[in-house]
C-alpha cells in the first residue's frame, strides 16, 4: 500500500503536513502518524477520513521505538512513497548551564531518530519516493545559546545533501526545508518565549505556508528549500560571510 510516514504529527508543522498531504501527494493511500500524544494523533486522523491512518504513539528518543517501527515495516511491507522527518525540539540555554537531559534530547530526536527512521525506511522505497527532512535556518550558521540545536540542524541539512546524491541512482529524492521561527509549541517547549530578543524581532514564518511549500519542494525533488525571501537572503549571507563573523550576529 502506498504509504506516507510523518513524524511529529501531533502539533505545529507536522500537523499541517498531514492536513495538506493529499493536495500534493494524492496517490498516498495510508498515513503512519508518529508522536507521543495519542489523543492528538487520533484527532488528526479523524480530520482525514478519506485515508487509512495508523497512529503510532511512541517516544522517538527511546530506541525501543525503532524496533517497533522496524517490526511494523517487516510485517506490513508498505511502499513508502513519502517520509517526512519532522519531529524535533530546540531548547534555549548555554552549554554547561542548561540541563543535560534537554541538551541530549535534541541529539536523540533531531539526529538519532531521523537517521534511524531514514535508514529503516529506504529499503521500502521505490523510484519516485521522497524524503522530506525538517531542518531550520539555524542550520546556516551556529547560533549561540542554541548551539546544540543549530548543530543538530546543520547535521540535518548536511545529511540531506549527502543522501540526495547517494539515493539518486535509486530515483529517490531528499529535501530539507529550512524555516525561520514559527509560532508553534516549539517556542514554549524550548523555553524560548520571553527569553530571546532575537526570536522576538525576527520575521515569523506561517506553518501553513511552510508545509505547502515544503511538500511542493519535495514533490519537485529540490534539495534545499528555504521559505520566505528574508531567509533566502540570510542563507546567501551566511554562505558568503566568514562564520566567525556571522556567529556574532546570530546570538539568540
Ligand atoms: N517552530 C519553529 O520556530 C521552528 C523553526 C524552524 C524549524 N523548526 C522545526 O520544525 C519541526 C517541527 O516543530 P514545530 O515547530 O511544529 O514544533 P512542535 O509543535 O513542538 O512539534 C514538535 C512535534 O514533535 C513531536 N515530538 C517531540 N518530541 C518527541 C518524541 N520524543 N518522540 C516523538 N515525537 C516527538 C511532538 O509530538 P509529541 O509532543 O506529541 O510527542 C510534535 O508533534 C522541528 O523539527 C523543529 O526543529 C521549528
Amino acid at each position: 500500500m502506498k504509504t506516507a510516514i510523518v513524524t511529529g504529527a501531533s502539533s505545529g508543522l507536522g500537523r499541517e503536513f498531514v492536513r495538506q498531504l493529499a493536495d500534493v501527494f494524492p496517490e498516498v493511500e495510508c498515513y503512519w502518524l508518529i508522536a507521543r500524544r495519542a489523543d492528538r494523533l487520533e484527532e488528526l486522523a479523524a480530520a482525514v477520513p478519506e485515508k487509512r491512518v495508523e497512529c503510532l504513539s511512541m517516544d522517538l528518543c527511546d530506541t525501543m521505538s525503532f524496533m517497533a517501527i522496524q517490526e511494523k515495516l517487516n510485517a506490513q511491507k508498505p511502499e513508502i512513497v513519502l517520509l517526512v522527518n519532522n519531529a524535533g525540539c530546540g531548547y534555549l540555554g548555554r552549554v554547561g548551564e542548561a540541563d543535560t537531559a534537554s541538551q541530549t534530547r535534541m541529539i536523540d530526536l533531531n539526529l538519532r531518530a531521523l537517521t534511524a527512521i531514514t535508514n529503516m525506511t529506504v529499503p521500502f522505497m521505490v523510484p519516485g519516493s521522497r524524503i522530506l527532512n525538517v531542518s531550520s535556518i539555524a542550520s546556516f550558521c551556529p547560533t549561540p545559546r542554541m548551539t546544540v540545536y543549530s548543530s543538530t540542524k546543520a547535521y540535518v541539512s548536511s545529511f540531506t545533501v549527502g543522501l540526495a546524491e547517494e539515493l539518486k541512482p535509486k530515483g529517490i529524492t531528499v529535501t530539507a526545508v529550512c524555516p525561520g521561527p514559527m509560532k508553534t509549541e516549539f517556542l514554549e517547549v524550548g523555553n524560548i518565549t520571553g527569553h530571546s530578543r532575537t526570536f522576538e524581532n525576527l520575521p515569523y514564518c506561517d506553518q501553513v505556508r511552510v508545509a505547502d511549500g515544503a511538500l511542493r519542494a519535495a514533490r519537485a525533488g529540490r534539495t534545499i528549500y528555504t521559505p520566505k525571501l528574508f531567509y533566502k537572503f540570510y542563507r546567501i549571507l551566511a554562505k558568503a560571510t566568514p562564520v566567525k563573523l556571522m556567529v556574532k550576529l546570530t546570538k539568540t
